[in-house]
């Protein structure tokens, strides 16, 4: 029979938990901890998938259960088939999941079906709009979680609000620590990036528009593709890296006034946060991302989970509305004596997951909050 004493089961299947699992990965393995990589399938295109991987140097998934596109229900239910048979093959003693997309999702309810318990990193974010799946995900994989990893302290209010403390760790965030990892390389890179999208550091906007919420409204779609207009005609240059969903939207993107590109690999995607004036996004990630290199943030949202960086100045909600979203992405500016540091810790969140998982692999509870944690599947 396998030794599954040390035995996880990661899993991933898009695109910004690809970069979480970056942080956590190697230091699953530095911490004596064996894992298992299962790549849902559910983002496949080359640039939305095996970029990430070679670009963040993460190992090669497992297993790839290569879902692909579906509705909801369908994509979802072909991962857990997939995630089942392997948990049952495999028998790992916990279930990591990152984030709030369907592959969370999947992973959470496949392991607590079948009482492996598991660990969610990135855990308590809301954006209390259920009308999200993203939401519906993060809060089914927080409540079936044994270990919950709460990378912000609106995080931790919101877990205790919902009866949550227990198996709860306050870590840093981890696309912090592979941010901060790539910038002396962004840095060298960001002269020949500029000059290869024929703008200036400094002097343009770095928009990106995937969510459901925003794609598949035709109204708040128009807004948003107006608005960026408009910051171009303003003289702001804008440069979008399209995901698929949003590259299908447009029957002739080269007429636009705006430079509109295929998905970036992550390094690259880094280079131009750094060199941009202002970030355009509804992306949950980038919101962070801007705020890590001390660029503002426009978000064409009605509300973040990164509420800390709206409090802060640094980040602004706008409506879907090219009046609104221009003026604020043509007056947004980093204030001088604003820093995020230690907001999202020291760059070592990866670790601090590792040596918990480690922990609670070993049967300390200490690191834990709350105690009671069930015991480790056997
Ligand atoms: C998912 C997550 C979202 C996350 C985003 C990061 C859910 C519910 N949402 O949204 O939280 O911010 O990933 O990108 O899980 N597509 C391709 N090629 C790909 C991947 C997707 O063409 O490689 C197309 C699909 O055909 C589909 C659309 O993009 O029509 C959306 O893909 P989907 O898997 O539903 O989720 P995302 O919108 O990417």
């Amino acid at each position: 029979m396998n030794d599954n004493r040390n035995l996880v089961l990661s899993v991933v299947g898009a695109r910004p938990q690809f970069v979480k699992a970056a942080a956590v990965t190697p230091a699953l393995a530095a911490a004596g901890v064996r894992e298992i990589l299962l790549h849902t399938g559910q983002h496949y295109d080359w640039e939305m998938s095996a970029a990430f991987f070679e670009g963040l140097d993460l190992p090669a998934p497992t297993y790839n259960l290569q879902v692909g596109s579906g509705l909801h229900g369908a994509q979802t239910a072909r991962m857990l088939e997939g995630i089942e048979a392997v948990l049952i093959d495999r028998r790992p003693r916990l279930v990591i999941v990152y984030g709030d997309t369907n592959s969370t999702l999947a992973g959470a309810l496949a392991g607590a079906k079948l009482h492996i318990p598991v660990a969610h990193v990135e855990a308590g974010l809301r954006s209390f709009n259920r009308a999200m799946p993203e939401e519906i995900n993060r809060i089914v994989a927080d409540h079936l979680a044994t270990i919950r990893f709460a990378p912000t302290d609106a995080a931790v209010a919101n877990l205790r609000r919902e009866g949550l403390s227990e198996g709860l760790v306050r870590t840093g965030d981890v696309m912090y620590d592979i941010s901060m990892r790539s910038m002396p390389v962004a840095r060298q890179l960001l002269a020949p990036t500029t000059a290869r999208y024929g703008v200036s550091p400094g002097a343009f906007a770095l928009a990106t528009i995937h969510r459901a919420e925003n794609t598949d409204n035709t109204e708040r779609w128009r807004g948003i593709v107006e608005g960026l207009l408009e910051v171009a005609r303003s003289g702001l240059p804008v440069i979008w890296p399209a995901h698929p969903r949003t590259r299908a939207l447009f029957s002739d993107p080269h007429h636009l006034p705006i430079t509109l590109i295929p998905p970036l690999p992550y390094l690259e995607m880094q280079t131009l946060v750094l060199a941009a004036r202002v970030v355009i996004t509804d992306s949950g990630g980038l919101q962070k991302e801007a705020a890590f290199l001390a660029r503002p943030c426009v978000t064409v949202r009605d509300q973040t989970e990164w509420v800390e960086l709206v409090q802060m100045g640094v980040n602004t909600l706008v409506p879907a509305e090219p009046e609104a979203m221009a003026r604020a992405a043509l007056t947004a500016t980093w204030p001088d004596h604003v820093r995020v540091n230690g907001l999202y810790g020291d760059g070592q969140a990866g670790v601090q997951v590792a040596q918990a998982v480690k922990e609670f692999l070993d049967g300390d509870r200490a690191v834990f909050e709350g105690g009671n944690l069930p015991e480790a599947g056997r």
